[in-house]
């Protein structure tokens, strides 16, 4: 029996209208949409010859600057199942389309230690390796053991080691070599049954906890104090459209910084080699006047300067024209090239 979904708009041959896929929620279309379940289904998809396609997850890391000539395949892959485990160790096997927080809030009813600095992080697990998504000291690349994935021209199933996922900050390899190339059916976590590499260094993690006198944090105390600050400064996409930073932090040579910090003594940094350092792009966002700004339906936050947002019915377009206009600004004024973060559709 199959599981495929053709979403019924599909099957009258009308456009589909991608505004509850994506965290922007903008109102763009494309020709059809596919909901997935299973590998099965993916192959299943394929053999359909349904050409373009892409793949989207929770949708919260792409900006639709128009509709899409094409098909979208919608992954919904559930599951988590545990592999093997130690007195020390488990590794964790979960579906793609899984929510990440909730694979999070999982971990922690369980009692284990790894990925409590990504709560509320939104989107899936599948997009979670994809850009190596990270908060608070922490990438997924820490706890991250392997994934599966189907290549997309031969319908074979791959699976990626650690070291062949090259990870990076926000990058991997299925942002560069092998963009568009496959489809991450599952992911293999493994996490810790002790408190281990706790990372509660970060500035206002440290504080709350110390506001609140816990001085041997769990991975749910450490959690719940993460959930806190997000709430605190990031705006929930359920009431305002956005995708989380808009852009990187971008990583500048340590002469370019040096020379900056004469005429902007304030300027943050965080190291990154002996000759390169990173720079928050809200920061520079936040000089030039950007932090909340409100362009008729689109602005950026007024908390967050890095987080640009749709308050209703703005559109992609709108918001991508903000996105340059802001990204020329640092340019000029700061001699910094701003790369987005999120996927330009
Ligand atoms: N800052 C400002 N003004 C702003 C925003 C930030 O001056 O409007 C400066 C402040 O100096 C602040 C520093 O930037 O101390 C860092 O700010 P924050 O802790 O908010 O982090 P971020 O660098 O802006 C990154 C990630 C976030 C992640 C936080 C916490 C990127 C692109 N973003 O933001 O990730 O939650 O650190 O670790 O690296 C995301 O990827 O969608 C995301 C939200």
């Amino acid at each position: 029996m199959t599981t495929l979904k053709a979403h019924s708009d599909q099957l009258f041959g009308l456009e589909t209208s991608l505004k509850p896929y994506n965290t922007f929620g903008l109102d763009a279309h494309c020709s059809g949409l596919y909901h997935i379940y299973s590998a099965k289904d993916f192959i299943e998809f394929l053999h359909k010859e349904l050409t373009p396609f892409r793949i989207i997850g929770g949708g919260s890391n792409i900006l639709l600057t128009g509709d899409i000539n094409g098909y979208i395949v919608k992954n919904e892959i559930k599951g988590i199942h545990i592999e093997e485990e130690n007195d020390e160790t488990i590794q964790v096997r979960v579906g793609s389309g899984e929510i990440w927080h909730q694979f999070v809030m999982w971990s922690l009813s369980h009692r284990l230690y790894g990925l409590e600095n990504l709560s509320l992080i939104p989107g899936t697990v599948g997009a979670a390796p994809m850009q190596n998504i990270g908060a608070y000291g922490i990438e997924q690349e820490h706890v991250f053991h392997s994934l599966n994935a189907i290549e997309i021209a031969t319908g074979k199933i791959v699976n990626f080691s650690k070291e062949v996922c090259m990870f990076g900050y926000r990058e991997s390899i299925f942002k560069n070599t092998h963009k568009d190339k496959y489809f991450i059916t599952d992911v293999t976590y493994c996490l810790y049954k002790k408190p281990q590499r706790l990372h509660i260094a970060y500035g206002a993690i440290a504080e709350t906890l110390q506001m609140k006198h816990i001085s041997n944090p769990t991975s749910s105390d450490i959690s719940e104090v993460v959930i806190e600050i997000r709430k605190s400064k990031l705006p929930d996409p359920k009431i305002i459209g956005n995708a989380g930073s808009f852009f990187k932090n971008p990583v500048i040579d340590i002469n370019h910084y040096k020379s900056l910090k004469i005429q902007y003594p304030d300027i943050p940094s965080y190291p990154v080699s002996e000759s390169a350092v990173k720079v928050p792009a809200g920061w520079l966002i936040e000089q030039l006047g950007f932090k909340g700004i409100i362009r008729e339906n689109i602005g950026v936050h007024k908390k967050q300067a890095l987080v640009l947002v749709n308050y209703g019915n703005g559109s992609g377009r709108d918001i991508w024209n903000l996105a340059m206009e802001i990204q020329n600004k640092v340019r000029e004024v700061f001699s910094i090239d701003i790369a987005p973060e999120v996927n330009i559709w």
